[in-house]
């Protein structure tokens, strides 16, 4: 969290409150705010907000305008923070205040250590963390990728504790879900592998030359918001480093030649009409038990309630985020009520574990958190898919939602950016690829198709 007078910056949230009230940003003029205001008064140039805001693509020097304009507008009165300096760059004008709780008991941001292996231990796990131990012996970069809440960070940090047998140094773990800068991610690994570089500003290759030969693994948690940056850091950290191990959790993939992505799958789920010993046998069913039994009493001998608990796993497909958080309401609704209110699973799938990150108290949090770093014409898309309760084609999908405003070479891109972040799956079925959305994915689309059907009627009538 960044305070900036009377704003205050949630960067894990990705939002901005004036005096705690939540004032509208796109994506970009965030970026943009991010890093004037993370450069705490040094002036940022052209080329590295471009570089920070745009990591992948080339793009024209007026979207800087347009975003800052942007940005300017939701700053109202305040809209002086931020100073053009002509030729030059941007550059805060009132010093920020860095709130403790952000990071809390770590003098780096980011840099943290490795958290414990779960106490409960890692339902239906077990083969994933072995498969991941032995892969880290070959590959350099080994990055688990899946939908928010898949437990992509449970099973890095139990693999990270099962292989830390296998090299000299201590395993390096950095939390990135709150760093937006290149100096940011650098600073926290040099931090948490206790490097002595003078200055990590100095670049990568710094850092690089400094972990040369050093049989370590670094685990970086959480990338998909700065995949760009992390992409960049960690191929040059590998590149030439034989000895040096790269472990990722991110929704998205790195996409650099030395990477494996490892898929994480939902845990299992029991199919419709099981019995109850097989309901009883699958991970999520467990989870479910687990978490519903540590709050209250004794679930999990009764025949009905058995078969409604598969049910409700399995329509949430699997995701151990959102069992929790159903198991947590059984307090409240009873497995019953819970199961009756699925369809409206993103009002009663709140009240996570209180210390638990911001983005895993609520379903639709979690999804925000991906939806926030779409861009504009893949939300567009995505809001529309809401349309497919099963799988469907590409061909039925520009058939469906592609107009003169969607374009189907927007379609391409966008489905393809959608698949890499985790919230569309794709099958082959022999050449043929079909999309799928997740229920839960499917019932926050159409919430967020509301919620614009909405703004659009405001927007009519004020007109
Ligand atoms: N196999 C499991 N057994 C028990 N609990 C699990 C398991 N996997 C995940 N969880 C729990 O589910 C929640 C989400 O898990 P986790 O943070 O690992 O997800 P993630 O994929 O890293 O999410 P994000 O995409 O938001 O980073 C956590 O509270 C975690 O303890
Ligand atoms: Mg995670």
């Amino acid at each position: 969290m960044i305070e900036l007078g009377r704003f205050q910056i949630d960067l894990e949230m990705r939002t901005l409150k004036r005096n705690g009230e939540t004032v509208h940003l796109g994506s970009r003029a965030f970026d943009i705010l991010v890093a004037v205001a993370s450069a705490n008064g040094r002036l940022v140039t052209k080329d590295e907000l471009m570089n920070i805001v745009w990591p992948d693509t080339v793009v024209e020097e007026n979207n800087i305008q347009v975003h800052l304009s942007a940005l300017r507008k939701a700053l109202g009165p305040d809209r002086d923070l931020i100073l053009t300096v002509p030729g030059r760059g941007y550059q805060l004008l009132q010093r920020r205040k860095t709130v403790l709780s952000d990071s809390a008991g770590s003098p780096t941001p980011g840099a943290r250590p490795l958290p414990p292996p779960s106490k409960s231990g890692l339902l239906g796990r077990g083969t994933a963390v072995a498969q991941i131990r032995a892969m880290l012996a070959h590959t350099h970069v080994l990055t688990l990728v899946g939908a928010g809440g898949i437990g992509k960070t449970s099973i890095a940090v139990e693999a990270a504790h099962h292989s830390a047998a296998d090299f000299v140094e201590p395993v390096n773990f950095v939390e990135l879900a709150a760093l937006t800068t290149e100096a940011a991610v650098l600073r926290a690994i040099v931090e948490c592998c206790g490097l002595s570089v003078p200055d990590p500003q100095a670049g990568v290759e710094r850092v690089a030359a400094a972990l040369s030969r050093q049989r370590r693994l670094l685990l970086l948690d959480n990338a998909e918001h700065v995949i760009g940056i992390v992409a960049h850091i960690v191929e040059a950290l590998v590149a030439g480093n034989d000895a040096l191990r790269v472990l990722v959790t991110s929704r998205e993939p790195l996409r650099i030649m030395p990477e494996t992505v490892f898929r994480v799958e939902p845990l299992d789920v029991p199919p419709p009409r099981s019995t109850d010993a097989d309901i009883l046998r699958c991970s999520a069913v467990n989870l479910f038990l687990q978490r519903a039994n540590s709050l209250q009493g004794h679930m999990g001998s009764d025949s009905a309630e058995i078969q409604l608990v598969g049910e409700i796993c399995r329509r949430l497909d699997g995701i151990p985020l959102a069992i929790e958080l159903a198991a947590a309401r059984v307090v409240a609704l009873g497995v019953e009520g819970v199961h009756r209110r699925l369809d409206d699973r993103m009002a009663i799938l709140a009240g996570g574990y209180r210390t638990a990150l911001p983005r895993h108290q609520t379903l639709r949090a979690t999804f925000d958190w991906s939806f926030a770093i779409l861009d504009h014409s893949a939300q567009s898309l995505f809001r529309r898919l809401a349309v497919f309760g099963g799988a469907f084609t590409f061909e039925a999908m520009c058939a469906t939602v592609c107009d003169e405003a969607h374009t189907v070479a927007n379609a391409i891109g966008s489905i393809a950016e959608l698949v890499a972040k985790s919230l569309v799956s794709v099958e082959f079925e022999g050449p043929v690829a079909k999309y799928r959305l997740s229920e839960s994915a499917r019932a926050y689309a159409m919430m967020k198709r509301q919620a614009e059907g909405e703004q659009q009627d405001i927007a009519a009538l004020a007109n």
